[in-house]
This record gives structure tokens, C-alpha cells and sequence, in this order.
């Protein structure tokens, strides 16, 4: 079952690859992932460390590309070009909240992250950037500790930002003390490479879990910077993704590409009326009003919605049938 569950997966992914080539590939790498770094040598070193400032979107983004490049070989056997890669959700969603102004300082008071401004800079007060460092900083140094990225675990490290010191981590014995328990799940998921494509996944949403857990309480505070709008679609994304965990939704390029191509394509502001915002698509609106009608629903049923989503996913029949009904609503729009 679980071959045949990856042998879907595949060809799906085929399916999905063979549709974008008529295009082109390069359109769903994230914005200026080419410019990026790719190798540790195109970081700064000091006093025999390479140091890595998260607080600048080329940097986080290059630990991204120096991690797909890493793994690219556990991937290899499940198609070319290392597009199975399941790595490629963490970029691809990073890049969203980059050109969707995500990363930009909300509070307004200085031009961190504003395309007139200092475009490049990630703001210590965006939720979304808060959240994402604990997906990119935590699974880079896990792959560090593990091995696989050809560097010591000592010889890493990263630049504080400017305030809220505290709630971040910055080389690998501090992340490991400072959150252990996301810490031993990504380590897990890099231990498992050698498993099938569905363990792996199974594994990779395990860390992802278990990172969000983390940042979702320690940044509830940034919330209040936001429309209720934003604010309001933060959670329930935050939320949606605990739903897509069970099920080990696939998280490769092109997938991934295509499904957050529904998400909004800027913040939303205090005027927006889900699910009738005239400058996005019906389907965009569709979404957004799904995820917060998934909210609700969550919240009413006192999270038992969660516990009935996590017990049926259990058998592999429901996990693919989801998957392929999500796949076919996704095709049906695009
Ligand atoms: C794809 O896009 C890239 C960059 O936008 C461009 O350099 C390349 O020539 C394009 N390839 C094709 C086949 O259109
Ligand atoms: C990394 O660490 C080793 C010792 O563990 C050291 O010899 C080396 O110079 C360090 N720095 C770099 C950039 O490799
Ligand atoms: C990884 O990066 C190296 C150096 O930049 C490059 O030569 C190699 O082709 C890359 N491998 C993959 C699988 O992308
Ligand atoms: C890791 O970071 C902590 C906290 O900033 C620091 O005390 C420790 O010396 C660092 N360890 C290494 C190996 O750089």
C-alpha cells in the first residue's frame, strides 16, 4: 500500500511537472533564488564561522538552496531535477511571503522589507517571518547536526535581530537547548532518508509540526500589528496547516507552486471582504473563505475536528483519496 501510495505521488507529481514545462520551470523557484547564496562559501566568515543573517532575505533563502542542494541526492530516485524534493514547500512558501510583502516590518515605523524601501530586510515584527525562521533556521542547523551539510555543527552561526533576542536560536547546541524537541524531529526526519517517499513525509510534517507549535505561541503578540483581516487569515493558515500535516500533503516544487498560487497575493487590509475581494480570483476568495470557515469550525468543535481529521488519515486509503480530491479541485482552476 505504501508503494503504491508513492507510486501515486509520482506520477501526479509527473503530471503536474509535464503541465508547468510547457511553461516555464524557472517561474516557480522563489523571487531571486538564482541571485541567492548556494554554497557556504558565498557567506561571510569570521574567526573560522560562517555567519548567516536570517534578518535578510537572500541569506535565509540561500540556506534554503544550499539545504535542497544537500538532500537533492535522497531524492534523486523519485524523479530528475531534484523536484520530488519535499524540502522545496519551505522556499516556495518563504518566497510567497516575500513578494507578497509578508516580510515587511508591519508595525510601519521603519522601511524594513517595503519595496521602496529597504526591500531585502525581513522584519523581527512580521508573524510570518517569526514563524518561517523556525522552519528555516531550525531544519539548516538540524541538517548541519546531522551531517549531511559537509560543514562541523561549531562552525555556523547566526546574527541576532534587532530585538525579541530571546525567542530565537542561533548555532546548533544553542537550538538543540533553546527548542529540543523541534530540534530532535528534524534530526529524525534527516536520519530517515533512506525510508520511502510516504515515511518521509510522515517525518517531514512531524519537524514542521512540531517547529510551528513553538512559533505560533511564542508570536502571538505580533498579531495585533495586522488588519483583523490578515490577522484573522494568519491563524487560519496557521491552523489549515495542521490539516494538511495528517494527510502528508507533498510538499514538492511544482505541487506546492501551484497550490499557494490560490493563497492572496497581498496582505489583506481592513476594507477586504472575504470572500468578495475584487482584485483577487474566485477561487483565490474560495479559498481564503474556506480556511477561515476551517477556523470556525475548529474552534467550535473545540479542536475534536482535529482529533476525527488525525484518526481518519490514519488508513492510507483516506490520506490518497484526500490528496487526489485536492489535486483535482487545484486542476480544475488553474
Ligand atoms: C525561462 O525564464 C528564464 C528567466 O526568466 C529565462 O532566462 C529563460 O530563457 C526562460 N526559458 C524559456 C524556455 O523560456
Ligand atoms: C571549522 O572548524 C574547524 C575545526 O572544527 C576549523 O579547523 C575550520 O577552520 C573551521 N572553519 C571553516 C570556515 O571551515
Ligand atoms: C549543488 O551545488 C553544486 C555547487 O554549486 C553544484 O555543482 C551541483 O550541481 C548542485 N547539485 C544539485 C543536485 O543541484
Ligand atoms: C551558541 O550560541 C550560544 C548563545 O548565543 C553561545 O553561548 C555559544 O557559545 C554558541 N556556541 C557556539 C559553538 O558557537
Amino acid at each position: 500500500m505504501a508503494f503504491n501510495l508513492s507510486c501515486a505521488c509520482v506520477i501526479i507529481g509527473c503530471i503536474f511537472a509535464s503541465s508547468v514545462k510547457t511553461s516555464n520551470i524557472s517561474d516557480v523557484y522563489p523571487p531571486l533564488w538564482k541571485e541567492s547564496p548556494g554554497q557556504f562559501s558565498d557567506y561571510k566568515i569570521e574567526n573560522g564561522k560562517y555567519i548567516i543573517n536570517f534578518w535578510s532575505y537572500p541569506d535565509r533563502l540561500g540556506t534554503y538552496k544550499i539545504l535542497l542542494n544537500k538532500t537533492a541526492k535522497y531524492f534523486a530516485k523519485f524523479s530528475p531535477e531534484n523536484e520530488q524534493n519535499i524540502l522545496w514547500g519551505l522556499p516556495v512558501h518563504h518566497g510567497w511571503q516575500y513578494h507578497t510583502g509578508r516580510l515587511a516590518d508591519p508595525t510601519q515605523s521603519t522601511d524594513c522589507g517595503r519595496k521602496s524601501g529597504d526591500h531585502l530586510c525581513i522584519s523581527v515584527d512580521s508573524w510570518w517571518a517569526d514563524l518561517n525562521y523556525y522552519l528555516s533556521a531550525m531544519p539548516f542547523l538540524a541538517a548541519v547536526d546531522s551531517g549531511i551539510m559537509g560543514i562541523s555543527p561549531d562552525n555556523v552561526t547566526f546574527l541576532p535581530p534587532s530585538k525579541d533576542q530571546m525567542n530565537f536560536c542561533y548555532n546548533v547546541s544553542h537550538c538543540h537547548s533553546s527548542f529540543p524537541e523541534a530540534m530532535k524531529k528534524w534530526n529524525e526526519f534527516y536520519q530517515s532518508h533512506s525510508s520511502s517517499f510516504d515515511d518521509l513525509l510522515e517525518s517531514l510534517w512531524a519537524a514542521h509540526v512540531s517547529s510551528l507549535d513553538v512559533a505560533r505561541k511564542n508570536f502571538q503578540n505580533r498579531l495585533k500589528y495586522y488588519s483583523k483581516q490578515e490577522a484573522d487569515f494568519a491563524r487560519s493558515w496557521a491552523l489549515f496547516v495542521d490539516y494538511l500535516a495528517p494527510p502528508r500533503f507533498p510538499t514538492t516544487l511544482i505541487r506546492t507552486y501551484e497550490f499557494q498560487k490560490e493563497l492572496p497575493r497581498r496582505m489583506l487590509v481592513s476594507g477586504d471582504k472575504v470572500p468578495f475581494i475584487s482584485d483577487f480570483s474566485g477561487f483565490q476568495n474560495t479559498v481564503l473563505f474556506a480556511l477561515n470557515l476551517l477556523h470556525k469550525v475548529h474552534k467550535y468543535t473545540g479542536t475534536l475536528s482535529l482529533i476525527l481529521w488525525k484518526a481518519l488519515m490514519k488508513s492510507t486509503v483516506a490520506r490518497k483519496l484526500f490528496l487526489e480530491i485536492l489535486e483535482f479541485i487545484l486542476h480544475s482552476f488553474n
